[in-house]
């Protein structure tokens, strides 16, 4: 959450820096600013609201080759002018922005900074005057930088300007991601690679405790303590076109419309040379030498783990928990002997996951980071990875990711499994591939089925059993969080156990039928919510569907159902959040990247 990026290079920066935040803006979008050095000292602008806001308040030229920026995802301090980014220090000569929580702010203001007058309600701003602080104690910037943030507890990437020193921007990394880009033209900084492809394609990974002094012509990296780091940068493999929207009205759409391609390329990329779909053989030890698996994970994320407890179990037989990593790190349940972690995280950076690894490690368990982001936080800090492949997600409603996370873990519990050879998983998946494409065709129809049955609606249940009710946890996330329709997902047989009196004339009810073994219960369940005036949509599968059922998949295998049948669940919030006037990929008080606890 948050957002920073900074430039410092031979062309103009406001064009880069504003397009930059724009590829950002996933990070938050409460409010945003930018500041430059110019030959008039330090400008600065700062609006509520989204980039196109900030675009508008910078009205004049600005000739500045160097600059920094931010998009906020609020913490402390309400969205508004006074708390956006860049913060000042009390004199005007240094300029800050953040992307982090620093957990002491209060005590530091305290010892500190009881004489300054803050201009806002952040932690931030405690950086900045602190900063101030120790060079008005004769300290040069690089050593009151330094002094700073060595009394900061909590996570940080930190851009800053000094009036003083207009060539250089100042950067510090610890728990909050953070690159530097390089080229002939320019020095970059920013929170991901996406943001700066504009101007390099050569990023350097920052590690924590680490800081920067960022120059037009070169950038030193060196720790805390002042010894000086070597490290070459790395090829970004991504492309402009993978972070446009090209001709999609909305990168959730075009996200949805990538699903079967990146199975595809799942199923190319954990193929082995004799065709077969298989892991990394260091990965697979660590899954046969454990007793019990520990699934952590957030949001979608967790939804695709409680399925992927299911291909573990039924596949390879190997005892899984799914947890809430937001809850495990602080009420850690009882452990087996010879534990393994799979922290399961689209970006993973995600904070509250990355506590629990962090208390993992420390009792010196072995974890792997399922992501798709390699060199995430989470990935580096796992003793494996397991990649998904799936490019980037930028719709804050994941799509592709979560469809990603249930084709790897299927594969990982094929591969770890003794006996799963039975099943032709390659091929399976191929046709959940196919499945999902005819799904994605079904776009009309989910349009209209959304107006009809959704769109004016209060709230809305999706019900299912076994696989279908993990399904209906994420059919009814998707709708909520971008819709703001009422929604909640229900294992059928429960909703009788008091749920059911929320239903009146009206409600609409998605009930997911794909699984043959409890699908005739499944219908039962239908028959009491539409006795008591439900609208109820069932969901089948081609091979166990009857005549009125609303959607029917095309056959796949069962336990691959849930890729498919999210497809129609995530159209269907689509055209509601369309069609009740949302902002579809930018649902309000959401992020992408969840990077506080
Ligand atoms: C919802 C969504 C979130 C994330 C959650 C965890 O569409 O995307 O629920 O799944 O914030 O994020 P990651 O997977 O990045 O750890």
């Amino acid at each position: 959450m948050c957002g920073i990026v900074g430039y410092n290079g031979k062309n103009q920066a406001a064009e880069i820096l504003l397009k930059g935040l724009e590829k950002l803006e996933y990070r938050g979008y409460d409010s945003s600013g930018i500041a430059f050095q110019t030959s008039k000292g330090v400008q600065m602008f700062k609006e509520k609201g989204r980039i196109a806001d900030l675009r508008d308040a910078v009205t004049e030229e600005i000739d500045a080759h160097v600059g920094i920026g931010h998009t906020r995802w609020a913490t402390h301090g309400v969205p508004d002018q006074k708390n956006s980014h860049p913060h000042k220090s009390a004199s005007g000569r240094f300029t800050l922005v953040h992307n982090g929580v620093i957990e002491n702010y209060e005590k530091l203001t305290r010892e500190y900074l009881q004489d300054v007058s803050f201009v806002s309600e952040t932690d931030t701003e405690v950086i900045v005057q602190l900063i101030e602080y120790f060079a008005n104690t004769g300290l040069t910037t690089d050593e009151a930088f330094r002094k700073a943030l060595s009394l900061l507890h909590g996570s940080y990437a930190i851009a800053m300007l000094d009036e003083q020193d207009p060539d250089t921007i100042f950067v510090a990394k610890n728990r909050s991601p953070l690159l530097v880009g390089v080229s002939e033209e320019a020095n970059v900084v920013a929170s991901d690679a996406m943001a700066m492809l504009q101007v390099t394609n050569q990023f350097i990974e920052l590690h924590d405790g680490e800081i920067v002094l960022l120059g037009k012509d070169g950038i030193v990296i060196e720790t805390l303590a002042g010894d000086k780091i070597e490290r070459a940068p790395y090829t970004a493999e991504l492309d402009m076109s993978d972070i446009e929207k090209g001709t999609y009205p909305h990168y959730m759409l075009k996200e949805i419309d990538e699903q079967p391609g990146v199975i595809r390329k799942i199923i190319a990329a954990y193929s082995t040379e004799e065709g077969t779909l298989d892991i990394d053989p260091y990965i697979k030890q660590a899954f046969q030498h454990a007793d019990r698996l520990y699934v952590i994970a957030a949001g979608t994320s967790y939804h695709a783990g409680l399925i992927g407890k299911e291909y573990f179990e039924k596949l390879s037989g190997l005892p899984v928990e799914v947890h809430i990593s937001s809850e495990f790190g602080y009420n850690m349940p009882l452990l087996s002997k010879k534990p393994l972690f799979l922290f399961i995280t689209q970006s993973g950076e995600t904070a509250d996951s990355r506590q629990v690894l962090v208390k993992v490690k420390a009792l010196g368990y072995p974890s792997i980071t399922l992501t798709n982001v390699p060199g995430s936080t989470l990935s580096r800090e796992a003793d494996y990875t397991l990649l998904l492949h799936a490019g980037p997600e930028i719709a804050v409603a994941s799509t592709k990711a979560y469809t990603a996370q249930l084709a790897v873990l299927a594969i990982t519990a094929y591969a770890v499994s003794c006996d799963a050879h039975k099943l032709d998983l390659k091929t399976e998946l191929a046709i959940a591939a196919n499945a999902i494409q005819t799904m994605t065709d079904a776009k009309e129809d989910l349009k209209k089925l959304a107006h009809t049955f959704l769109t004016d609606k209060r709230n809305a249940f999706f019900i299912g059993r076994g696989l279908d009710y993990y399904v209906s946890l994420e059919g009814a996330l998707k709708l909520k969080e971008i819709s703001y329709i009422q929604a909640e997902g229900f294992a059928g047989g429960e909703l009788k156990h008091g749920t059911i009196a929320l239903i009146e004339e009206g409600t609409p009810v998605i009930a997911l039928a794909t699984q043959s073994s409890v699908s005739p219960n499944l219908r039962g369940n239908v028959k009491e919510v539409t006795a008591r005036g439900a609208h109820a949509c069932i969901l089948s599968m081609e091979g166990n569907n009857e005549p009125d059922d609303g959607l029917v998949l095309p056959h796949v295998h069962e336990l691959l159902t849930p890729l498919a049948s999210v497809i129609p669940l995530q159209l269907l919030s689509y055209y509601a959040s369309l069609q009740r006037g949302c902002d579809v990929d930018k649902p309000r008080n959401l992020a992408k990247s969840v990077t506080v606890e």
